[in-house]
């Protein structure tokens, strides 16, 4: 008689699954459901297509709600870039499986900031704002799966290690109260190099990292996942491409 096709490493470790090409094999099905995965990567490793296309494959194949929070592009903005790849997020939104929220004045008008429908002064302005509107659409579509993008810079406007950190953890414990499977990325500061080991990446239960790497003359892109708590996964660095249909990765191909 065989043996159940459950693995015993998963027996109670449901799955999310991002629906990416290739990815999923990396990760023994998808992301560890309820729990916040870190995406880290360089500008234009790929990291807002990525969570775009989880949220997007979630609601078109697995029938899960999502929550895109964008701190730092507008939404008219993500939305046109991401109709290249055939994702129509305003349809998404109209039929109210998509709730996008736009934080981004933050970093352009120091003054006044909209979050959501709410507009605060800066003063005003708290990591309790931003996670009041998260629950509240997160309730509103019984949403399933979250994308904080990115993190950066909402974190670097607290002053200090402390402040940051604390901001961090509230966010995240905000984010994982939701019962949803969260992305939440970070701008890698030094890409290609030796890394700063950053503090955020202890608070969550597993770190993805994108980066392009130089081979001769041509640029490679690569996606490793570091860390995943309670999961057996595919640590090793494998190749990725961006494509007309978004981010497909090779799990079994060898970049060293
Ligand atoms: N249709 C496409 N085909 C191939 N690459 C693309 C396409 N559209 C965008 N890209 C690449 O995607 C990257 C931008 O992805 P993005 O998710 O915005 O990066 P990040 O959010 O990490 O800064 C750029 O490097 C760009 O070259
Ligand atoms: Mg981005």
């Amino acid at each position: 008689m065989a043996a159940s096709s459950a693995s015993p490493e998963n027996n109670g470790n449901r799955r999310t699954p991002t629906g990416i090409p290739g990815l999923d094999k990396l990760l023994s099905g998808g992301l560890p459901k309820g729990r916040i995965i870190l995406l880290t990567g360089g500008p234009g490793t790929g990291k807002t297509i990525l969570s775009s296309q989880y949220l997007v494959n979630g609601i078109m194949d697995y029938d899960e709600n999502g929550v895109y929070v964008s701190l730092d592009e507008n939404k008219q903005h993500v939305f046109e870039e991401m109709v290249d790849f055939g994702w129509d997020l305003p349809e998404l939104e109209h039929q109210k499986r998509l709730i996008f929220l736009e934080a981004s004045p933050i970093r352009y008008l120091p003054a006044e900031i909209k979050v959501g429908r709410l507009t605060v002064g800066r003063k005003e302005f708290s990591m309790a704002t931003l996670v009041e509107m998260i629950k509240t659409s997160v309730k509103e579509i019984d949403a399933k799966r979250i994308v904080v993008d990115p993190v950066t810079t909402l974190v670097f406007q607290y002053d200090g290690v402390v402040n940051q950190r604390n901001a961090l953890v509230e966010l995240i414990e905000a984010l994982a109260d939701t019962g949803a499977t969260c992305i939440i990325t970070t701008e890698l500061r030094r890409p290609g190099f030796e890394r700063n080991v950053d503090y955020e990446e202890y608070l969550a239960h597993g770190v993805v990292l994108l980066q392009q790497l130089q081979v001769g003359k041509s640029l490679l892109r690569v996606i490793q996942i570091e860390k995943m708590r309670k999961t057996p996964v595919d640590n090793q660095p494998r190749p990725y491409r961006i494509t007309d249909s978004g981010i497909e990765v090779f799990p079994r191909e060898s970049v060293l």
